[in-house]
């Protein structure tokens, strides 16, 4: 093999070998990778995301976790886990048995926890779906998790007409913004809470060009007279039938007093770390049903088919030109460039965990990983 075929093959990973605080377990590994073993496909990632779930991963306090695995060039006792669950990557090499892909295809990831923090990495065909480049690589590379939540949440619970309300807290995260603008392509009202800040005002306003009917705190949830005017004016008495829940706690509580007859309160994350405390007489009363809701688990228990039916309805409305109902996510790139050395890479990665988990970042961070020379 020539030395360029050689550095070609030269691939970087964010790796640990014990789950715990991000902002020490975590390395970089250089490996180099061979070509696809039959069956197989080499790909390069081109971004992927740091979201809440990864972070929580590494902690150790996630339900799900990616195998532990001896990189190509490692001894097999070597085990580490390679971080990351969501990306899009470009198909470089396809071993001869494989169909259906071919090299420079953009695709996406299956498979949970496919160590998608990397420059480049062998896969399975199954345990990826093409994705149009027409998406855009910033939508590609979050499109498997955060919009396919809120579309699910959207649609699996209630059935709700035109002109009906949603209301949600964590409306600023992305699986918030999805909400905002799935609901809004539907002619779905959104209420919408977050967090108060200095910047409250700049904050809706963005929300609300996302398609937000409204946009409050979770202190205007204490004031009576609102709620009451929420209840009885803008739900025209009817009370809100579906309430999504990113944050848990007191607020949690509150929010659900905005919830009327037969609804769904449903929880998709915990992001205040708060337990979530319900009073007893809606359920008895008001028949209220409080669910979660994982799109792991929908992703495990559906069939590739429902899984790029649902990819294709989001990339109609990515994809919709001018009218184009679900933009990108605000973020920021992480280059993790070719030259940076392994602990140079680690520490560009560390510094981010200790910034995402002071909260308040509002970006999603996406990681760009170039294959080391
Ligand atoms: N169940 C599922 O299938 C599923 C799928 C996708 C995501 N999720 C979960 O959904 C949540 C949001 O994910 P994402 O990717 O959309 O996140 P993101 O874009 O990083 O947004 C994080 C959100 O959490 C809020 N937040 C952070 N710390 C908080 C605290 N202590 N109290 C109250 N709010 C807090 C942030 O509000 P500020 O701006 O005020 O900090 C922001 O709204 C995470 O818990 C994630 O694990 C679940």
């Amino acid at each position: 093999m020539t030395r360029a075929a050689m550095l070609r093959g030269l691939s970087r990973a964010i790796v640990y070998t014990q789950t715990g605080d991000p902002t020490s377990v975590l390395s970089a590994r250089t490996f180099s990778l061979p070509p696809p073993a039959p069956g197989t496909l080499n790909v390069k990632l081109l971004l992927a995301p740091i979201n809440p779930a990864d972070i929580n991963v590494v902690q150790g306090v996630y339900p799900a976790r990616p195998s532990l695995e001896a990189l190509p060039d490692s001894a097999p006792t070597d085990q580490l886990f390679v971080a990351g669950n969501e990306g899009v990557a470009q198909v470089t090499h396809v071993a001869s048995d494989v169909a259906g892909l071919n090299v420079g295809d953009w695709v996406i990831m299956t498979k949970p926890q496919s160590g998608t923090w990397a420059s480049a990495r062998q896969l399975r065909p199954d345990d990826v779906l093409k994705i149009p480049r027409e998406a855009g690589e910033v939508h590609a590379a979050t499109i498997t998790v955060n919009p396919p939540t809120a579309w699910n949440m959207l649609n699996n619970f209630v059935h709700l007409n035109e002109g009906d309300f949603v209301v949600q807290n964590g409306a600023n995260s992305a699986v918030g913004q999805a909400v905002i603008q799935i609901a809004a392509a539907r002619g779905l009202k959104t209420l919408n809470f977050v967090r108060n800040r200095p910047d409250f005002p700049d904050l809706a306003s963005k929300l609300k060009a996302l398609g937000a009917t409204e946009v409050l705190t979770y202190d205007d949830l204490t004031d009576r007279a609102l709620v009451k005017t929420i209840m009885k004016d803008w739900t025209a008495g009817k009370g809100i039938r579906l309430g999504l829940n990113c944050v848990g706690g007191k607020d949690t509580t509150n929010m659900m007093r905005l919830l009327g007859e037969d609804a769904f309160l449903v929880s998709y994350g915990a992001m205040s770390r708060e337990p979530l405390t319900l009073p007893t007489s809606p359920f008895i009363f008001s028949n209220l049903t409080c669910t979660g809701y994982w799109q792991a688990r929908w992703s495990k228990t559906h069939s590739r088919e429902d899984k790029e039916s649902l990819m294709k309805s989001l990339v109609d409305l990515i994809v919709a030109g001018k009218a184009s109902a679900l933009k990108e996510p605000e973020h920021e790139i992480l280059t993790i460039g070719a030259q940076d050395s392994d602990e140079v890479a680690a520490q560009k990665v560390r510094d981010i965990m200790s910034k995402l988990l002071k909260g308040q970042y509002g970006k999603k961070v996406l990681l760009n990983m170039e294959s080391p020379v």
